[in-house]
């Protein structure tokens, strides 16, 4: 499958509010798989997730109430790329106990940042636009992303999840005062 950021459309990303953010989504029906509308609609994803300098975006975050999500993981020092991907009905459940606190923000709600406990490892079951399924383990900061993005899926944000609202910050203080701090650990 050819996806090419270059003729997709750049689509509205709704913000919290919005009703269709809390709505729980239907499941993509069997016979859209491979269709241009599932297809196109994928594509239109990944280039707005890309546009809006995010690593995630949720249908529902487009006003489409529908399983499915876009996401990539940006190349760091111990792990390669995850190129942008589309993942169709996705099911996810924890392998083991583990939970890990993350920064995390979200398209739907520009310019917070807050700590988020996540399940360190997962395991998840899904499909490609084109019908293809997809099985994959997931840790660290993957596992994260499709944990935020499968929580839109059920009209969950992740300030829902946050176990301790005090960590709540703007971008740019959150920049200067606890990103600058936490690199300053050694
Ligand atoms: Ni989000």
């Amino acid at each position: 499958m050819n996806i090419s950021p270059h003729s997709a459309k750049l689509l509205e990303v709704i913000r919290l509010g919005h009703p269709t953010l809390r709505d729980v989504a239907e499941p993509v029906p069997e016979d859209w798989f491979s269709s241009a509308r599932l297809m196109d609609l994928g594509r239109d994803m990944i280039r707005t997730m890309i546009e809006e300098n995010g690593v995630g975006l949720a249908a529902p975050q487009v006003a489409e109430s529908l399983r499915l999500f876009a996401y990539w993981v940006p190349e760091t020092e111990d792990e390669a790329e995850i190129p942008p991907t589309v993942l169709v009905n996705p099911e996810i459940r924890p392998i083991g106990e583990d939970f890990e606190e993350g920064w995390e923000g979200c398209l739907s709600i520009p310019g917070l940042r807050g700590l988020v406990p996540r399940h360190r490892r997962i395991k998840v079951k899904a499909r490609r636009v084109d019908g293809e399924p997809v099985s994959l383990t997931a840790d660290g900061f993957q596992a994260r992303v499709i944990q935020h993005e499968h929580d839109h899926l059920d009209g969950v944000v992740f300030l829902d999840r946050m176990t301790n609202i005090h960590s709540l910050a703007f971008e740019p203080e959150w920049e200067r005062y606890i990103l600058a701090d936490e690199s300053d650990d050694p």
